[in-house]
């Protein structure tokens, strides 16, 4: 969408992964702090995303949305002035459709005009549009109208679209928003991860700056992998340009995710100006080559190992683009080490059982 936003993909964090609808104004005042005290912040992780569960079932007697009393008392244009306050940015969460999908708030289906307006008038930055309840009618006849009230509204926000791959998103979104969900939701396992994963490189060809495919936000820290598969989790949403929207309670991070989360160099990799989303390249039974290019000649690489024991694999520069012959330098993302060897035709290398390795290779003659 050309709001001129999502240049490369988004980075913070979002409230339902690990908190579902047990949300209120004072955890999320305690994530923008800790998203400043950690650090997190300066990487990049810079929207503060509220999910379902933060309104009132019913509007007010002009029609308007209002926040929870129970649970944000203050509001939410006074947490959107406290996060910005931080340096932070806001998100918010509504559905196009009559009820979001807790049925615990309405949805925004038939007010698009006065909800966006609400937002604008609250400083939001991002607002993710979920897909319940729809009454049955099509996303691309919905989903539209909330692009052209937010434009409307005078405020660059965000837009995520959250049609859950039903109706293939990714193949109309980029003209309707900054980021399109790809799957049906993610949940804290190795197998939910890696089909996440799957689905959205389907769709690799579609991503460009201003619109990113998005397999769904992060579960790194969340408990249900080993931290070897988190680490894939974290290089596959890098390498695939996905959204970054950590799904852990950063007020409370242990050392491991606080390492796979602020690792600056895959980071980079996620936020490189040229905004290619990498692809699988080469795939013999469990062993996946994903492969995607870097501004300044430079390739992304991730050699995966998704099967049971610990094998040898192979980067042929053939296969991720790389001109025959060339010398290529070897950057070890996790290790943060360059190779002191050079590299010609491929790079070969054992990985562990439900790993990886990562690399950013850069011819060097
Ligand atoms: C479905 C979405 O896919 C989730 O990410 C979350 O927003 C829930 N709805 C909230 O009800």
């Amino acid at each position: 969408l050309a709001n001129g936003l999502a240049r490369t993909p988004p980075m913070g964090w979002n409230s339902w992964n690990h908190f579902a609808c047990q949300i209120d104004e004072k955890m999320i005042r305690e994530t923008a702090d800790a998203l400043i005290s950690t650090g997190l912040s300066k990487l990049g992780y810079t929207y503060v995303n509220i999910d379902d569960c933060w309104a009132e079932l019913n509007r007010d007697d002009k029609g308007n949305l209002v926040a929870k009393n129970s649970t944000f008392p203050s509001g939410i244009k006074a947490l959107a002035d406290y996060v910005h306050s931080k340096g932070l940015k806001l998100g918010i969460y509504s559905d196009a459709g009559y009820f979001t999908c807790s049925k615990q708030m309405p949805g925004s289906l038939g007010h698009e005009f006065q909800d966006a307006k609400t937002f604008a008038s609250w400083g939001i930055d991002y607002l993710k549009y979920d897909n319940c309840f729809n009454g049955g009618s099509k996303p691309t006849k919905r989903y539209p109208v909330m692009t052209r009230a937010l434009v409307k509204a005078g405020r660059p926000i965000f837009f995520s679209l959250c049609e859950w791959g039903d109706l293939h998103p990714a193949l109309w979104g980029a003209k309707v928003g900054n980021s399109w969900r790809t799957t049906g939701d993610i949940s804290d396992t190795w197998e939910s991860m890696i089909s996440k994963a799957d689905t959205n490189e389907v769709y690799a060809e579609l991503a460009r700056p201003g619109g990113w495919n998005d397999p769904d936000m992060l579960e790194v820290g969340n408990g249900g992998m080993t931290k070897s598969e988190y680490i894939v989790h974290f290089s596959l949403w890098a390498i695939s340009k996905a959204p970054l929207l950590l799904g852990c309670d950063v007020r409370n991070v242990s050392k491991d995710t606080m390492e796979i989360i602020s690792n600056k160099e895959v980071i980079a990799v996620n936020q490189d100006s040229l905004g290619v989303q990498a692809k699988k390249v080469r795939m013999e039974g469990d062993l996946e080559i994903w492969a995607g290019p870097l501004s300044g000649y430079r390739v992304a690489v991730v050699l995966l190992n998704k099967g049971a024991q610990r094998m040898a694999m192979t980067a042929n520069w053939d296969d991720i683009g790389i001109p025959p012959k060339s010398v290529v330098e070897a950057r070890d993302l996790w290790e943060h080490k360059t190779l002191e060897k050079h590299f010609v035709d491929k790079l070969s290398v054992t990985v562990e059982s439900h790993a990886c390795k990562m690399y950013v290779l850069k011819p060097v003659a």
